[in-house]
């Protein structure tokens, strides 16, 4: 059993144990002002990584101008590529609720818009858990604090708010630097990051998820971030 296969297996077991543990629909709401900050990269891999666990899984793609997730799905269909994930754009937060509700979805999972303050409150207002993909320089991490603060301005809870570093170049400064800024502003990150690699791009061009790339180590940094979310999920309930 190749590293990966077992990884995965592992996020198996977790996630299983969560679907019953938490008995009711899970909402991940994948949310940031600004653009290109791997939203969408993040919405795809739970998405898949969730269906490969036999959850009912649905993408609310509620970037009607973009629509990114929904044309990566039609990629994936055309594809067959395996699982299957689900993917529905919305005109509101609103439609997207009443639709879990009648198709008997286990997780719903909104990949936000950029530079929509009313939309992403809206999402974080539904979510269980959410999630703030960011880069690493200060032009990312100062507007993540700020949604973050914003989003706790409205109420919602800080231990159900995860800041998510994607896109990290190799200086470990750098990095390091970046965590100690957001554990200063009071917030969480978690400690699995995603790399800036050419493959993760090829990967989700090809409408496969980061977590199924053609390389073993990549695959896993990517299921690395799956699962500490689903331990952290976990701690929720
Ligand atoms: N780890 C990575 N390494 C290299 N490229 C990446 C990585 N993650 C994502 N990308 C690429 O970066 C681009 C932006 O990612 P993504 O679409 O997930 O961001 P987004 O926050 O959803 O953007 P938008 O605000 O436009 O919706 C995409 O082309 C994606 O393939
Ligand atoms: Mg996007």
């Amino acid at each position: 059993m190749t590293l990966v296969t077992a990884c995965i297996y592992c996020i198996k077991v977790l996630t299983l144990a969560l679907k019953r543990q938490w008995g009711a629909i899970l909402i991940i709401g994948v949310v940031s002002q600004k653009g290109g900050v791997c939203k969408s990269t993040i919405v795809r891999l739970l998405s898949r990584e969730y269906s490969d666990n036999d959850w009912n899984v649905k993408i609310a793609d509620m970037d009607s101008k973009q629509g990114t997730c929904t044309r990566w799905n039609m990629t994936r269909n055309d594809s067959k590529i395996e699982p299957v994930v689900k993917t529905e754009q919305y005109r509101s937060v609103k439609d997207a609720i009443g639709d879990y509700q009648k198709n008997n979805i286990d997780l719903m999972i909104f990949d936000g818009a950029p530079s929509s303050s009313t939309l992403t409150l809206q999402i974080a207002r539904e979510s269980n858990l959410v999630i703030l993909p960011t880069g690493i320089s200060v032009d990312d991490l100062e507007p993540t604090v700020k949604l973050a603060h914003e989003l706790i301005k409205h109420n919602i809870e800080r231990n159900h708010i995860i800041i998510v570093f994607c896109r990290v170049g190799d200086s470990t400064v750098e990095l390091s630097e970046a965590k100690q800024y957001i554990e200063q502003s009071g917030f969480k990150v978690i400690k699995a990051v995603l790399p800036d690699r050419v493959a993760y791009r090829r990967a989700q061009d090809i409408g496969k998820s980061v977590s199924e790339t053609n390389y073993k180590t990549l695959n896993q940094k990517a299921s690395n971030i799956v699962q500490e979310l689903v331990n952290l999920i976990n701690k929720l309930k």
